[in-house]
């Protein structure tokens, strides 16, 4: 209710022509043509925000239950990483030398202890800043002082590195600006946390209290994640088309047309996740996340983490939706038909295997089918994964589900005349937990490719992909290596890491746990480095000798 009458506030003050991009047109440059190559998000960002739930209430001891609470429900094993402070940690005031603090009452350890508490954990710090002159709070009111980043970009860039954030939400909340404009400042920003060194993942919204710029161009050269549309609520269908509130109906509406921009590093942010906040049933719950995870949104939690049920678990933790959501080769669900009712998407996927998603926007129950060449396979003989039950099907080729009002089944499709796919080996029923016990292959039966993506001064991207060349399972896997000349990893994906000296240790999470014969696992990484960038040496899987492809 208080953002609605936010919200209308806003256009009265459209209405009125408040207006002022000041100071930020007068140190503009012209970036645009620069890929942002950070090296940050190669996979949708996966964490939890706080503003769904508690607005502008927050206080540190709130956000450390949370970071614990990320811990022990086994969301951080399940792949949920950044904590991230939305508005309203700030102190109104900056100090005598222009840098930002955090609020004294509400913060009183600062904003640096706080990234220790949340990295002690292995999760990883996010925070929120506006470009302007006011954060979103502040522009509304709801939050004193006037403390946006515009003139302070650098230094701001700087203070948050030096905090330890490994994530910023910049949030545009002004009526002023044209797109360039908006291009611009936001680049001020890109640019000022690329000269801090730090891999921080760059999250911006150019929607808020704007006329609806995130869908109009492809922000991956400016943004890792932009949002694509007016804010979320829990609701299924708001009405409204790109306007606040938007429903998960509405905002499916708006990103469809979007998933060829979406690839390593750049996504189509969906908003935060509005599961376990009710307002919907269950069924439209598990739509919601099905469809932010093929659609490749950064999965952000909006929920309060301490207090959620095993249906809220259930969807959040579903181990087939985040390993199709963190799939390397990061594609957004294209559409493959749609009637107005019935609307297929296909997500194709590292391995070969297509992720389908069958989602019936309307209220009663209806069969909805496409084919296996429909969504890019041919040959004769396919498995099917129902992501939801776990159940494996197999098909010659037609893909069919009979799905309820407002839902969306979840099919993994593997197999065709391509490169075959082994049958999947059977990981428990989904949420899937880390498995602890290892079926190591005899040494030899593996083989590591292990490829540099990218390379910048002072460090570099790696994926490694592991293939089981044995002929039994892998279940639960460990990979080590010797980096000979000081590379010291501090971030992953698909993987948990630990490094002891030259000694790095790959750990699976829960949904790349399990590597069938003849099958494959695949984790990404972002190491620091200094000197020559030397090849690792010594990989083992399981502490079996491990060959190199
Ligand atoms: C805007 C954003 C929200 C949230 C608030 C904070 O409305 O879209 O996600 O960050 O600002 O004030």
């Amino acid at each position: 209710m208080r953002q609605v009458a936010r919200r209308h506030r806003v256009l009265t003050a459209m209405a009125a022509g408040l207006l002022a991009v000041t100071g930020a047109t007068t140190v503009l440059r012209t970036t645009e043509a620069m890929a942002l190559e950070n090296g940050a998000a190669r996979t949708p960002p996966m964490g939890w925000n706080s503003w769904n739930t508690f607005g502008c209430n927050i206080n540190e001891t709130l956000i450390r239950q949370m970071a614990d609470a990320m811990v022990s429900s086994g969301m951080r094993d399940a792949g949920y990483q950044y904590v991230v402070v939305d508005d309203c940690w700030m102190n109104p005031n900056r100090d005598s030398a222009g840098n930002l603090q955090g609020d004294p009452s509400r913060f009183p350890s600062g904003m640096k202890a706080l990234g220790d508490y949340i990295h002690a954990r292995g999760l990883k710090f996010g925070i929120y800043q506006g470009p302007l002159t006011k954060t979103c709070a502040q522009y509304f009111n709801s939050y004193p002082g006037s403390t946006g980043a515009q003139g302070h970009e650098a230094q701001d860039a700087r203070q948050f590195a030096a905090w330890g954030v490994d994530y910023l939400k910049y949030d545009w909340c002004s009526p002023s600006g044209t797109i360039d404009d908006q291009v611009r400042v936001f680049n001020l920003m890109r640019d000022a946390l690329a000269a801090t060194g730090r891999p921080i993942v760059y999250s911006i919204n150019s929607n808020s209290v704007h006329s609806k710029t995130g869908p109009q161009r492809d922000w991956g050269d400016v943004a890792n994640m932009w949002r694509t549309t007016e804010d979320i609520t829990n609701t299924w269908n708001s009405g409204q088309t790109n306007g606040y509130p938007m429903g998960i109906q509405n905002i499916v509406d708006v990103t469809v047309p979007l998933a060829g921009r979406a690839k390593p590093g750049a996504f189509n942010d969906m908003d935060m996740l509005e599961v376990g906040r009710g307002g919907m049933t269950d069924t439209e719950m598990r739509s919601h996340f099905a469809l932010w995870a093929v659609m490749a949104s950064p999965l952000i939690a909006g929920n309060d983490l301490r207090t959620m049920t095993a249906a809220t678990q259930t969807i959040l933790k579903n181990a087939n939706l985040i390993g199709i959501s963190q799939d390397p080769l990061a594609r957004q669900a294209g559409q493959v038909s749609f009637d107005g009712t019935r609307r297929v998407l296909a997500k194709r996927l590292a391995n070969g295997d297509v992720a389908v998603a069958l989602f019936n926007q309307g209220s009663a129950a209806t069969t909805i089918s496409t084919t296996a060449s429909a969504i890019g396979l041919s040959g004769g003989s396919f498995t099917l994964r129902d992501a939801w039950t776990d159940a494996v099907s197999t098909t010659s080729g037609g893909i069919s589900a009979s799905v309820p009002g407002h839902g969306t089944v979840v099919y993994r499709v593997s197999g065709g005349s391509g490169t075959p796919t082994p049958t999947p080996t059977g990981p428990s029923p989904t949420p899937t937990p880390t498995p602890t016990t290892s079926t190591p292959p005899p040494t030899g039966a593996c083989q590591v490719t292990y490829a540099i993506t990218s390379q910048w001064p002072s460090g570099f991207q790696g994926d490694v992909t592991i293939r089981n060349t044995g002929t039994t399972p892998v279940n639960g896997w460990t990979l080590r290596w010797s980096f000979a000349n000081g590379q010291q990893l501090n971030q992953a994906w698909g993987a948990t890491y630990a490094q002891s000296g030259a000694q790095v240790t790959a750990t699976n999470v829960a949904y790349n746990g399990s590597i069938a014969p003849g099958g494959t696992a695949t984790f990404g990484f972002i190491a620091s480095q200094s000197g020559s960038n030397t090849a690792p040496t010594a990989f083992t899987l399981n502490d079996q000798a491990c060959g190199r492809a």
